[in-house]
């Protein structure tokens, strides 16, 4: 693979859900090199604390509080970023989840979950793009989407959150295509299972095949692998990166192995929400 490094310093831009976890880790490695950030998300509170982590580590943000499923966030996202001479960093990474049967999902949890994981980035990005696309004649710009594991290998009792994750990786992938030559980079991060707020009602533990990773491994793989210039970056553990294997390779032996634990699993994640 002809893969060209990416400068990640010195960037400015858009991380959206920067009050915690993979968003806020992302803010410090991009303030750590020297960036300046517009922080993105609902609560005032986690945003300044990440404002603060971010200044002590030597870069620059400016906070904006946003729901970003309200009819015009992006416009205001858009506003906030008007009077900068470059923007050549989007990380669409603000997300929800809500585990459990499809049948037992409420439709409120399925449009919040496609409307923040899906229809928000997109939305942002395209509005977005003409500032990327001049921004990246030089060293380039990036677009970086977190999408999930679950999106390579489909969990019963996650069809619309997988959907979404699914969705994006997508999105990321036809767009990647589009815009070569552009100077603009699209990366996807596949994230497995990561100890963040997200996943304290989650239960599921390694003998459900849901072993989890500490943020701090995540993030170091995660920007290993975007300074290398990789454009699909999956910070898995070990043990699932074999079923994603068998997944493609013979994707009904993966029905087979996971059917024992229906319903270990079922209970163990009817708790997981982030809504
Ligand atoms: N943790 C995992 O195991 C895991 C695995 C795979 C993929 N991911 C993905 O990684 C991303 C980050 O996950 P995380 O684990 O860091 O989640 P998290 O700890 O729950 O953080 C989610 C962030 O999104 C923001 N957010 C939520 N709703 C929002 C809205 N309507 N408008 C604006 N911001 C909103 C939250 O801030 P406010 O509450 O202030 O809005 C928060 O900062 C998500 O896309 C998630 O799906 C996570």
């Amino acid at each position: 693979m002809n893969l060209n490094t990416l400068d990640l310093t010195h960037r400015r831009g858009i991380i959206t859900g920067a009050g915690q976890g993979i968003g806020r880790a992302l803010a410090l490695e991009f303030g750590r090199r020297g960036g300046h950030l517009l922080l993105v998300g609902r609560q005032l509170a986690t945003l300044t604390e990440t404002a603060q982590l971010v200044a002590a580590e030597g870069g620059t943000t400016e906070i904006l509080v946003e729901d970003l499923t309200t009819p015009g966030a992006v416009d205001r996202i858009l506003d906030a970023v008007a009077s900068w001479s470059v923007v050549d960093l989007l990380v669409n990474n603000a997300g929800n989840v809500r585990a459990g049967r499809l049948d037992h999902t409420s439709d409120a949890d399925v449009h919040a979950m496609i409307d923040l994981n899906l229809t928000a980035p997109i939305l942002l990005t395209k509005s977005l793009l003409p500032a990327l696309r001049q921004s990246g004649q030089g060293r380039g710009s990036i677009l970086l989407n977190i999408s999930s594991g679950i999106a390579l290998v489909g969990m019963p009792f996650y069809s619309v959150y997988a959907a979404t994750k699914s969705g994006i990786a997508q999105f990321g992938e036809s767009l990647r295509r589009e815009l070569i030559g552009t100077g603009v980079h699209v990366a996807t991060v596949y994230p497995g299972a990561t100890d963040t707020a997200m996943m304290t009602s989650q239960n599921a533990g390694a003998d459900l095949g849901w072993e989890r990773r500490a943020l701090a491994d995540v993030i170091t793989d995660l920007i290993a692998a975007l300074a290398a210039g990789e454009h699909d970056i999956n910070t898995a553990p070990a043990g699932r990166r074999s079923m994603q294997e068998l997944n493609v390779t013979d994707p009904l032996a993966v029905d087979a192995a996971m059917a024992p634990g229906l319903a270990a699993l079922e209970l163990a994640v009817s708790d997981h929400r982030s809504i």
